[in-house]
């Protein structure tokens, strides 16, 4: 013979509970042509349409239940720490913070020395005109940081909201001028950055990449979205 699973005391409320409301609803629709009329059909359409809520709500309560707080948080602009041990010279690490990417590069000496060079030729060198956030005191300088080393970033183009590409490479490549720095490539319509997030003259992107407020702990420990101890 057949076993047959018994519901949990907490599943047969819920679908009493379904089963009251959807049949309270079904029954200001009398009369209505949707309904059969026959009694012991309608009594079977209630029980299927309550227990079919009650499937539902099976597979969506453990949906809900691991929608944890610290993601909530986080898309809530909650600031994100960032290890930076082990992130080299030359190399970039991406962060998520209010649901859009971060970059931290960790820049070398060359391309510090890139942004002389990149100045006459960015729209903001200053970095006085931003776009979505405010460009933090800190970060109006040549090479747009706190320090030097780091550079942070929101990686979005502000043109119309892609996200570029790194390109540390310095030289002639595709879709880059020969005498290249290194920096940054959006691919929607070729708007260029240089290695402080400087927009090059000349491109549909009008502002610099933004710098979102952030601050560091220790050597090794940032701060992505405040900058009280900063
Ligand atoms: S979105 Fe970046 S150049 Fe158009």
């Amino acid at each position: 013979m057949a076993v047959q699973a018994i519901p949990s005391s907490h599943q047969v409320e819920i679908a009493i509970l379904v089963k009251d409301t959807m049949s309270n609803s079904l029954t200001t629709l009398g009369g209505s042509p949707l309904l059969p009329e026959d009694p012991s059909r309608r009594t079977a359409l209630v029980t299927t349409c309550a227990v079919g809520a009650v499937a539902g709500l099976g597979v969506a309560i453990p949906l809900v239940s691991t929608f944890q707080p610290s993601e909530r948080a986080k898309a809530a602009g909650a600031p994100v720490e960032v290890d930076l041990g082990g992130l080299r010279a030359g190399e970039m690490r991406r962060v998520e913070w209010r649901g859009n990417p971060v970059w931290i590069v960790r820049r070398t000496p060359e391309m510090l020395e890139s942004l002389k060079k990149t100045d006459p030729q960015v729209v903001d060198p200053k970095s006085e005109q931003y776009y979505q956030l405010k460009t933090p005191e800190y970060a109006k300088n040549q090479v747009r940081s706190i320090k030097p080393e780091y550079l942070v970033v929101v990686g979005i183009c502000s043109h119309l909201g892609c996200s570029p590409s790194d390109k540390f490479q310095p030289g002639a490549q595709p879709s880059l001028p020969d005498d290249w720095q290194g920096g940054f490539l959006c691919p929607c319509h070729g708007s260029t950055f240089d290695i402080a997030g400087r927009v090059f003259k000349n491109k549909p992107a009008s502002r610099n990449l933004d710098v979102p407020p952030h601050t560091y702990l220790s050597d090794t420990r940032l701060i992505v979205g405040e900058d009280k101890k900063a």
